[in-house]
């Protein structure tokens, strides 16, 4: 059981140790982590986010436990040297091209959400995004048009394979949930998401049980604060993904609590937290842990299939969250350590 720790930046590494704590008491037989440097820190002494041989220790694990990566002082940097693209290196080097974002309300937390308790009660969904391509991976540049004007751009594109494999991860995903699937789109306007519907429709025929919706972008934003309970999985591409699911976080009540996995064909998969770096309150241990434990718990369910671990780290946070315990982010008292205390108490 290699697992790689990639803490990073900002309050990734208070946040990390934390689910390192937990996963060493669950005194799993032949557990060995490896720690490396990644994002700002790994350009601080390297010079470069994502290092040779971060990758390689990466490569060579069966899993990655994930922090953070972003630093406000890298912001000037020359894209390919930001923190950022360490995990887009990572996603993209390592074939992580499905993203499982799961959203569900804690019993006790409806009150935290933005949304009214029965509204946000009802919150039970798994966003499955894909990770690979989009316009996160299309040429881009800023370019001087002919009249001297400045233009930034950046291609969006879908290839059918790429669709097909992450439609195959929503319909599985459904089957082993409610049964509902929303692909989510904006075929309205782009030629990208046409093709994207087109692929999500004929993949649709090898799973008859499934019960297959679409949905255009900007409605499934408006759906989630509506009516957030009408979801089981949603199906999205790189993009909207990675928008809906900041946007979920809050319809639970705090990008604290959620967590995710990133998986390849095989079973290689990278876990971290949603929340990214918060340079604001780095160093200070009030980061709420949370998310990333709850991320251990899906490398324990997709990487070792310990799904019984898994379930048990995931009910000691729901019974910390259910015994009062909340992170500032939660407008509780809590810090980083005594979170993780009352984690491990209850496990
Ligand atoms: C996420 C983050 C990343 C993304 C950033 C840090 C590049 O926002 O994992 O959601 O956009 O994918
Ligand atoms: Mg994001």
């Amino acid at each position: 059981m290699k697992i790689a720790v990639l803490a990073g930046d900002g309050i990734g590494p208070e946040v990390t140790r934390e689910a390192v704590r937990v996963l060493e008491a669950l005194s799993l037989p032949g557990l060995a982590l490896t720690y490396a440097d990644v994002g700002g820190v790994a350009y601080h002494r390297t010079g470069h986010p994502l290092p040779p041989e971060t990758l390689e220790i990466a490569r060579n694990s069966d899993a990655i436990l994930f922090g953070a990566v972003g630093d406000p002082a890298c912001d000037s940097l020359e894209r390919h040297l930001r923190p950022e693209q360490a995990i887009l290196g990572l996603r993209k080097e390592l074939g992580l091209f499905a993203n499982l974002r799961p959203a569900r309300v804690f019993k006790g937390l409806e009150d935290a959400s933005a949304l009214r308790p029965e509204v946000a009660g009802a919150i039970d969904l798994l966003i499955v995004r894909e990770l690979n391509g989009d316009v996160y991976f299309g040429e881009k540049g800023i370019r001087t048009l002919a009249d001297g004007r400045r233009q930034g751009w950046d291609m969006m594109s879908y290839a059918d394979d790429e669709v097909r494999r992450i439609a195959h991860v929503g319909f599985k995903a459904a089957q082993g949930r409610r049964g509902k699937l929303c692909s989510v789109d904006k075929a309205n306007v782009l030629e990208t998401s046409q093709l994207w519907r087109d692929v999500v429709c004929e993949v649709a025929a090898e799973y008859p049980q499934v019960e297959l919706s679409h949905m255009y972008v900007d409605n499934a934003a408006m759906q989630l604060v509506r009516n957030p309970g009408q979801f089981d999985v949603i199906v999205t591409g790189n993009l909207f993904g990675d928008i809906l699911s900041d946007q979920a976080s809050m319809c639970v009540g705090s990008i604290g609590l959620l967590a995710s996995a990133s998986l390849s064909e095989g079973t290689l998969g990278l876990y971290e937290p949603i929340h990214g770096s918060a340079p604001d309150i780095a160093g200070q241990g009030k980061a709420n842990p949370m998310a990333t434990v709850l991320s251990a718990a899906m490398l324990l369910r997709h990487s070792l299939g310990l799904e019984a671990k898994a379930a048990q780290v995931e009910a000691a946070v729901a019974k910390t969250l259910a015994d009062g315990v909340r992170g500032a982010d939660l407008g509780g008292s809590h810090g980083t350590v005594a979170i993780g205390d009352a984690i491990l108490e209850r496990l």
